[in-house]
């Protein structure tokens, strides 16, 4: 097997995850809480939410967007399969719009071409840390930022990466 890469787990991550086992708050409690504020506060935001994985964080996006069967919902195929399962559980219609070739990610154009007055949303995966905004859209639009915790929007289209040991906390999540 060809190794491509390997996730980095710096000790102070161990460390945490150990102290967190032997002190029994291992679902919701003040680790959790602790992570969230000081996530937000890393984010400039007022609160964040932790759920238990990107899936669920994703299911949760469309619940909340009270999504029903047969609405239509502007997607990528090129992306993780737990991008669009929840909205095949929900039998909501999914149209496929194209990717833009240089980034991979969903082509703004090609979304704007695919509204219509069933459009309830759409969903933009940042593949791999690219930082693909949309600017503004007519509908809501659900942002899958599973592959690219720590980019922060730059009208630029440049990237910023938060410190790896950050990153690291970041993606255990
Ligand atoms: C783009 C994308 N969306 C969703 C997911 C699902 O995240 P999780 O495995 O945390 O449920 C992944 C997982 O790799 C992903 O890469």
């Amino acid at each position: 097997m060809i190794q491509l890469f390997y996730p980095y787990v710096p000790e102070e991550a161990i460390t945490e995850v150990v102290d967190t086992l032997k002190s029994r708050w291992i679902g919701q409690g003040i680790k959790v809480d602790k992570f969230e504020q000081e996530f937000a506060t890393r984010f400039n935001q007022s609160y964040s939410v932790f759920l238990n994985s990107g899936s669920s964080a994703l299911e949760t996006a469309f619940d909340l967007l009270g999504l029903v069967n047969g609405d239509e919902v502007i997607s990528t195929p090129l992306t993780c399969t737990a991008t669009n399962i929840p909205l095949l559980r929900k039998k909501v219609k999914i149209i496929w719009a194209d990717i833009n070739p240089t980034t991979l990610c969903i082509d703004k154009n090609d979304i704007l071409k695919k509204i219509t007055g069933r459009t309830k949303a759409i969903v933009n995966v940042h593949l791999g840390g690219i930082d693909n905004n949309l600017g503004e859209m007519p509908v809501p639009v659900v942002s899958d930022a599973c592959q690219s915790l720590g980019i922060v929007f730059l009208s630029s289209q440049r990237l910023l990466f938060l410190e790896k040991e950050e990153m690291a906390l970041c993606q255990r999540a």
